[in-house]
């Protein structure tokens, strides 16, 4: 204890950067409590469904070889529930109806915990594509054990396979990616997945998830023109083809409609109301 509160000042006097060095500290710590706070509830989804997601494991033990480990980061971790919801709400708010048009594609999908959480959405079909093995298998016998009224979504499948030679399935998709590769590694996903879809499949979103800082990946989530970067936040990254980003965009005209009706959603309603005062404000900018 007394030697490692001696190591860490010592660490701090070295650093020629103290406050940086002070708040990358505090950074890991919040961390640190917010992974164990997730993990509780992690536990917690495991024991109300009978599945197995929640612990992690090192790809080395699965038999993964080192190398082919480092590109696949190392290790299996179920992406945080709070971050999946609020990003797929996200596209839920903005595609209405039109999800259910879409698959949901989860790439390194492990013990397949995100493919039940996206089962809980109107998705027309959802699969996840993993190359470990023994990661596999648990996610076909949670998906198999998986009961929820909730349940939006039947056709879920795993399919055991390495993401680098992963093709999208038809139609519309919403793929994520959480933390599943090094750096070099994402680029290759991501050239592989915008250049081996399938023709004419209709608006393709790819995301890339992060509970730490999506600038951990780089440039590596560069998408080439005509695709475009839709949102980069701290934790998300969503970019879409051209199609992707009319679907975006639509949302706008959508929630005109949406607000002359009697039954209109109150979350679309008050995001139109915040566009009715941004549009105030512009006008009166504009006098
Ligand atoms: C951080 S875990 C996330 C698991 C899952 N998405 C979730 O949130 O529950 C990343 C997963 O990607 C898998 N993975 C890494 N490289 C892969 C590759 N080349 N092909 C397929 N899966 C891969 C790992 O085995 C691991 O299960």
């Amino acid at each position: 204890m007394l030697l490692r509160a001696l190591r860490i000042a010592q660490n701090f006097a070295a650093s020629p950067a103290k406050i940086a060095w002070l708040q990358g500290r505090l950074a890991w710590k919040a961390f640190a409590v917010e992974l164990r706070h997730q993990d509780t509830i992690n536990r917690r989804f495991d024991k109300i469904y009978g599945t197995d997601t929640a612990d992690e494991v090192a790809l080395s033990a699965l038999g993964i070889p080192g190398r082919e480990a480092e590109r696949g980061n190392l290790i299996y971790r179920p992406l945080w529930e709070k971050n999946f919801h609020s990003t797929i709400t996200r596209f839920h708010e903005t595609l209405g109806n039109r999800l259910n048009s879409y698959s949901f594609v989860d790439i390194g999908s492990g013990k397949g915990k995100l493919l039940l959480l996206a089962s809980l959405y109107p998705f027309k079909r959802v699969r996840g594509i993993e190359y470990a093995t023994g990661l596999h298998k648990i996610a076909e016998k949670n998906i198999s054990c998986f009961r929820n009224v909730n349940q939006r979504c039947h056709d879920i499948a795993a399919i055991l396979g390495d993401a680098l030679n992963y093709k999208l399935p038809p139609g519309p998709v919403v793929a994520m990616m959480f933390n599943a590769f090094d750096i070099k590694t994402t680029a290759k996903v991501l050239t592989t997945l915008v250049d081996q879809r399938p023709p004419g499949m209709g608006a393709c979103f790819i995301i890339y998830e992060n509970v730490r800082r999506t600038s951990e990946i780089g440039t590596a989530f560069d998408v080439p023109l005509p695709w475009e970067t839709l949102e980069r936040t701290r934790n998300r990254i969503i970019v879409g083809n051209a199609e992707a980003v009319r679907e975006w965009r639509r949302e706008f005209s959508d929630i005109c409609v949406v607000d002359l009706c009697a039954d209109a959603d109150p979350l679309k309603v008050s995001a139109h109301r915040q566009i009715e005062a941004a549009n105030a404000v512009s006008q009166q900018v504009r006098k």
